[in-house]
């Protein structure tokens, strides 16, 4: 259950971190040394540089931050083998911290402190990786065109009452492979077929664009209900924006596959993470800086900027996301969303889903 909770001391946690100038840019130079430890992120510069600025501080350990695609950091990794600077790899999804770890990119680490911070599921069972944040990839549907009562599972969007009327960003993005993934390890392959191919007859048009792209396409009538992650649907309502949040406004959130609804094993969930690098030289400062990500003050910093869900328990989440409830997230080891993924992408192409 992801709680409601009281959002003081996150809201007193803010001040500081909003301080911290942001203009910092890509270290000239990684290289080795006791009291540094070189990051590759995949996730934007904002999103993280006060975070490190705030345990630079508090240890005196410099980090020296590169920031890029996804793709493009797993690809460097590779290229740069066991010359590579890189300590940690911070990026979204299991499946490519999967993708990172089944390269032969990472190591395993072992700290009680992150044992301790983030529940099993959420972590490599070999200790290659740790979740940092939580999102949820939940339906959204479109206010009066949709009722909540007509919602239940992913698996009954299968159904021909939804024919045209789902908008669903393309097979090639690791999300949707990570959710059917999950629908593979629920109710088995040929299932999991039958499903993608009914939410291909559903579809409203041919995927096109990212997460936000649905939630619009919905809102302009397009489709009654988009399948996108929580952070996008947060970000565009606390967008000054109107064309971001005038969209987001028309939409609201379903959890699927709560208890009482089909097997109630939970809406589906993934998260962002970090790796330990297979080449990193500052090991020990490298795992200081995780054991740090995951601290109480960090979680609650990084998931209300991030407009995630902390993977830690017990920290507060943004308001924006304590209005959607609270819900059962499926309890599934993430692991699984890697190993998966392969078969999953294979039965989507299978579906001509595009
Ligand atoms: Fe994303």
């Amino acid at each position: 259950m992801i709680p409601i909770r009281s959002r003081a001391h996150l809201l007193s946690l803010r001040a500081p971190f909003a301080a911290i100038c942001l203009a910092i840019a890509v270290a000239p130079a990684l290289a080795a040394a006791d009291d540094e430890v070189n990051l590759y992120s995949a996730r934007k510069e904002a999103l993280i540089k006060p975070l490190l600025d705030r345990f630079t501080e508090d240890t005196g350990i410099t980090v020296n931050l590169v920031t890029g695609k996804a793709d493009a950091l797993l690809q460097r990794l590779k290229n740069e083998g066991p010359n590579s600077p890189a300590d940690i790899l911070l990026t979204v999804d299991a499946g490519n911290l999967h993708r990172a770890k089944a390269g032969g990119l990472t190591q395993s680490f072992s700290s009680e402190i992150v044992d301790a911070a983030v529940p099993a599921t959420y972590r490599d069972p070999d200790g290659h990786w740790t979740g940092l944040s939580l999102r949820a990839r939940p339906i959204m549907y479109v206010k009066g065109k949709v009722e909540p009562s007509q919602l239940s599972t992913y698996e009954a969007l299968a159904d021909p009452q939804w024919q045209g009327r789902i908008c669903i960003r393309s097979s090639s993005n690791v999300y949707n492979q990570s959710l059917v993934a999950s629908i593979i390890a629920a109710d088995g392959t040929e299932a999991a077929q039958a499903w993608a191919e009914a939410i291909v007859a559903n579809m409203a048009r041919p995927p096109k664009g990212g997460d936000r792209d649905q939630i619009k396409a919905a809102a302009a009538g397009q489709c009654d209900i988009a399948i996108a992650n929580t952070y996008y649907l947060a970000g565009m309502l606390k967008s000054d924006d109107p064309g971001e949040k005038e969209p987001a406004e028309k939409v609201a959130v379903f959890w699927p596959n709560q208890p009482g609804a089909g097997d109630g094993r939970g809406t589906h969930v993934n998260v962002s993470g970090a790796a330990l690098t297979a080449a990193a030289s500052n090991k020990d400062a490298a795992v200081k800086l995780i054991e740090f990500l995951v601290s109480p003050e960090s979680q609650a910093w990084y998931a209300e900027v991030n407009g995630e869900y902390p993977v830690r328990e017990g920290v507060e989440i943004s308001p924006v996301l304590a209005e959607w409830g609270t819900f059962e997230a499926d309890d599934l080891d993430l692991i699984e969303l890697g190993e998966l993924n392969g078969a999953a992408l294979m039965l989507m192409d299978r579906a001509g889903w595009k």
